[in-house]
């Protein structure tokens, strides 16, 4: 059986004014009636499949992270980071607490809590071609057909097929400027969705290769775990030593035994507005909203409110979104532009 761990520690600037410092994305509902961590935990539930899961988060968000599960009547080990070190040494320091839990041949499941994924049957099935590969000897990646060159993905380069399925990674390179995106998507090059599958212990002696100082700081974080209301949180002095930096840099793109199984389970990142409008579905008139609002000879528009009624005549690729203390309007294709915004009013406010 596989553990799946859910990394749902990122803070999500760019779905601003809806996803904040205290809140951010992964536990709002965004697409479904469930958060977007809640649908990570559904996809990974079947018990055939997969142990409970464990969730790393920032100590911030803890009471979210096991209230979510809850109502899902999910039973979910929920360990804490004391401070936010990125992805890389959280997914270490999931691998050194699966494997001392589970043992060193267990695999693990590392799931971004921040992706929507519409066909959660073909997600399952690309997850058991991908066990297969990772009980092999490789750091398996799902890798999805790009739609365009975004700059904001790990681009994927195949190499040779694999007999257990998929292929070996030939080339990683995590988010690479617009021109080198173009050249990589003409060139059959696949997105990284940012989930990963592997042994514990492969995963571990890889990061001991390229940056030990992060797995030496997981391993010890994991080793001072302490509880404390049925929370796990790591060793606060190992962990802040940990370098910060994501596991698509730290291991993905230096390590020689990754594969890629291909998948086809319509895959989304929430990153932005636009993506969320993308996986919503629209009215005749191309809107989509969400909350008390209406619309007069309006397109192509997204409004989202909490709770005020917003109401709008003639908008054409707007988007709008309403929560009690701060609205946002924007030209619909602005959308990536948030992160700025949010940057200048942090500084100004
Ligand atoms: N526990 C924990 N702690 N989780 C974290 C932390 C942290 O400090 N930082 C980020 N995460 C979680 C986020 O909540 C998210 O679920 C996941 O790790 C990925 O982090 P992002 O910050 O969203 O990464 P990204 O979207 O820029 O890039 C990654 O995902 C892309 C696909 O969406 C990379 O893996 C890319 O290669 C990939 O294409
Ligand atoms: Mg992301």
């Amino acid at each position: 059986k596989i553990v799946p761990v859910i990394l749902a520690g990122g803070t999500g600037t760019r779905l601003w004014p809806l996803s904040r410092q205290s809140l951010p994305k992964q536990f709002l509902s965004l697409v479904s009636d469930h958060t977007l961590y809640q649908d990570t935990l559904r996809r990974v539930a079947a018990p055939d499949l997969f142990h409970p899961p464990v969730v790393l988060t920032n100590a911030d968000f803890r009471f979210f992270a096991r209230r979510q599960a809850a109502e899902l009547g999910i039973d979910a080990t929920v360990v804490l980071e004391p401070v936010a070190r990125d992805s890389g040494p959280a997914v270490l320091a999931a691998a050194a607490y699966v494997r001392e839990r589970y043992g060193k041949d267990a695999l693990v499941l590392a799931l971004a809590a921040d992706h929507a994924v519409k066909d959660p049957d073909a997600f399952v099935a690309s997850v058991r071609t991908a066990a297969a590969v990772a009980a092999s000897g490789q750091i398996v990646t799902f890798g999805i057909k790009p739609s365009a060159p975004s700059t904001a993905y790990g681009y994927i380069k195949l190499g040779d097929k694999l007999a257990e399925g998929g292929y070996q990674v030939a080339r990683f390179v995590e988010k690479p400027d617009v021109e080198t995106a173009t050249r990589y998507v003409a060139d059959g090059y696949l997105w990284n969705s940012g989930n990963f599958l592997f042994r514990a212990e492969l995963l571990l002696s890889e990061g001991t290769a390229f940056v030990p100082k992060m797995v030496e700081a997981a391993t010890q974080a994991v080793a001072g775990i302490s509880e404390d209301i049925g929370f796990l949180t790591l060793g606060a002095e190992a962990f802040t030593a940990a370098p910060s930096q994501s596991i698509d840099f730290a291991i993905m793109e230096r390590t020689k035994h990754a594969a890629v199984v291909e998948g086809d389970f319509g895959w989304s990142d929430i990153g932005a507005w636009n993506s969320v409008r993308e996986v919503s579905p629209a009215d005749a008139d191309g809107n989509v909203t969400r909350g008390p609002v209406a619309l007069m000879d309006s397109h192509n528009s997204y409004v989202y409110s909490d709770s005020t009624l917003v109401a709008g005549i003639g908008l054409e690729n707007v988007a709008v979104v309403a929560t009690d203390d701060a609205i946002l309007v924007m030209p619909a294709d602005r959308s990536q532009d948030v992160k700025a915004l949010v940057t200048a009013l942090r500084a100004s406010h």
